[in-house]
C-alpha cells in the first residue's frame, strides 16, 4: 500500500512494480491477458495493455469506507490473481486505507489531506459503504467529520470516484426499508461528479483493477450503462452466461434442496436465482481465484449488484414472476412445454403464488 508501507509515492509503473516484486515477463503477460479477457476485449489486446502497463505511471488512489461491512476490502485482500495480493495493491498505488494502513490518527487523517491538496484532480477516490444523510449525518463520523463531508471533499477534487459495492453505488443494506440513517450511494451524496459503480455485496476485485488497467491504456474510463455501472462487467444478465442456462431451456429446475436436479447440476430457477435479472460477470470470471460463483456452487443469485436488492430481491428463495426479456425464451411457464403434467401443474401453482404477490419491474 502507499506510502504507508514504503511502495507508494515514488511513482513508477506496473511492470516496474511487478519486477521489483520478483514477477517474470511471464507472469507480467498473463496478468496482461486475464485483464484483457475481464474488460471483455479481443485477446490481441493484451499487447497494448502490456504497453500502457510498461509506461504509464500507477495512478495515486484513496480509499474511503463509511456504513459497510468490510467485505470490498476483504475482496481486495483476497484478490490473487496472478499470483499475490500485493500486485493488486501496487496496481493501485492505494496512499490512503483506514483499514489497511499502517498510520493512525492525525497521521493517517494526513495522508489523506495531503493527497487531495497536492494531487487535486488527479488522484481516484475508491469509496466503500454507503452516506448517511439523516440528522445532520451523524451516524457516520471518522476524526470528527461527518461522512457526507468527507465525501463531498475527497471525491469532488478527485479525477473520478469509484464505488465498489452494492452500498457505496446505491446505498445497498444500510439503504433497506426502512433506511434509519437516510443512506445513500457516492453518485446520490455528491452529485455532479464522475463516478462508476462496481456494485456487488462485495464487488469483485477483477472488476476494480480492470477498470484502473482501462483508463491507464485508454486514458477514458470504460463505458458506463445508464446506472453507472461498466459495460465490460455489468452489459450481460448472469441469466445469459450461466452454466445452467441449457437445463433452464431444456425445463430442467431443481424443485427441492438436494434433489436429483440439484445433484446434477439443474436450473435454479424454481428456487428463487435472480440470475434473470442481475446484470454482473460473475459467470464469466467467478470468484477465489476463478474456482466458483455463487450459481456454480449450487445457490441461486441473490441479485447482489443490482440497486435495492435488499428490498426488491427477497425473499430469495421466492421465484422470479415473469423475467422481462425472455423473448424467444417466452415466459418460463412455456419452458419445457412437453414435461410431464404433474412439473407443469407445479409451475403454473407457483404463478398464480406470483401473482396474488405482484409482478416486478425491470431496473435497466
Ligand atoms: Fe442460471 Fe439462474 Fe438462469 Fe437458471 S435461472 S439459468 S440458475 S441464472
Ligand atoms: Fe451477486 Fe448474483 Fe454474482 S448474488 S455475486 S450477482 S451470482
Amino acid at each position: 500500500m502507499g506510502s504507508s508501507n514504503g511502495n507508494g509515492g515514488e511513482g513508477g509503473t506496473i511492470y516496474e512494480a511487478m519486477r521489483l516484486k520478483g514477477f517474470s515477463r511471464r507472469d507480467f503477460m498473463k496478468f496482461c491477458s486475464i485483464m484483457t479477457a475481464t474488460l471483455a476485449l479481443p485477446p490481441a489486446f493484451a499487447s497494448k495493455v502490456a504497453e500502457a502497463l510498461e509506461k504509464k505511471a500507477k495512478p495515486t488512489l484513496v480509499w474511503l469506507e463509511f456504513q459497510d461491512c468490510a467485505g470490498n476490502t476483504e475482496s481486495l485482500l483476497r484478490a490473487s490473481k496472478p499470483t499475490v495480493k500485493e500486485l493488486v495493491l501496487d496496481v493501485l498505488n492505494i496512499e490512503y486505507h483506514e483499514t489497511i494502513m499502517a498510520a493512525a490518527g492525525h497521521q493517517a487523517e494526513k495522508s489523506l489531506a495531503d493527497v487531495v491538496k497536492n494531487q487535486k484532480g488527479k488522484y481516484l477516490a475508491v469509496v466503500e459503504g454507503s452516506i448517511p444523510f439523516k440528522d445532520g449525518g451523524v451516524y457516520c463520523c471518522i476524526g470528527g467529520r461527518t461522512a457526507v463531508d468527507i465525501v463531498k471533499e475527497v471525491c469532488g477534487n478527485a479525477l473520478a470516484t469509484i464505488a465498489v459495492g452494492t452500498c457505496a453505488a446505491y446505498g445497498g443494506i444500510p439503504a433497506a426499508a426502512p433506511n434509519p440513517t437516510g443512506a445513500v450511494g457516492v453518485s446520490e451524496a455528491v452529485p455532479g461528479i464522475t463516478v462508476v459503480n462496481l456494485p456487488g455485496c462485495p464487488m469483485n476485485v477483477e472488476n476494480i483493477t480492470a477498470t484502473v488497467v482501462h483508463y491507464l491504456t485508454f486514458g477514458s474510463l470504460p463505458l458506463l450503462d445508464k446506472l453507472g455501472r461498466p459495460l465490460f462487467a455489468y452489459g450481460k444478465r448472469i441469466h445469459d452466461n450461466c452454466e445452467r442456462r441449457a437445463h433452464f431451456d431444456a425445463g430442467q429446475f431443481v424443485r427441492q434442496w438436494g434433489d436429483e436436479g440439484h445433484r446434477q447440476g439443474w436450473c435454479l430457477y424454481e428456487m428463487g436465482c435472480k440470475g434473470p435479472e442481475t446484470f454482473h460477470n460473475c459467470p464469466r470470471i467467478k470468484w477465489n481465484e476463478g474456482v466458483n460463483w455463487p450459481v456454480g456452487a449450487g445457490h441461486g443469485c441473490v441479485g447482489c449488484s443490482e440497486p435495492a436488492f435488499w428490498d426488491k430481491m427477497t425473499p430469495f428463495y421466492r421465484r422470479l414472476p415473469q423475467p422481462p426479456g425472455f423473448g424467444i425464451e417466452k415466459t418460463a411457464d412455456k419452458v419445457g412445454a412437453g414435461l410431464a403434467a404433474i412439473t407443469g401443474a407445479a409451475i403454473v401453482a407457483h404463478g398464480i403464488g406470483r401473482l396474488a404477490t405482484g409482478g416486478r419491474k425491470q431496473e435497466d
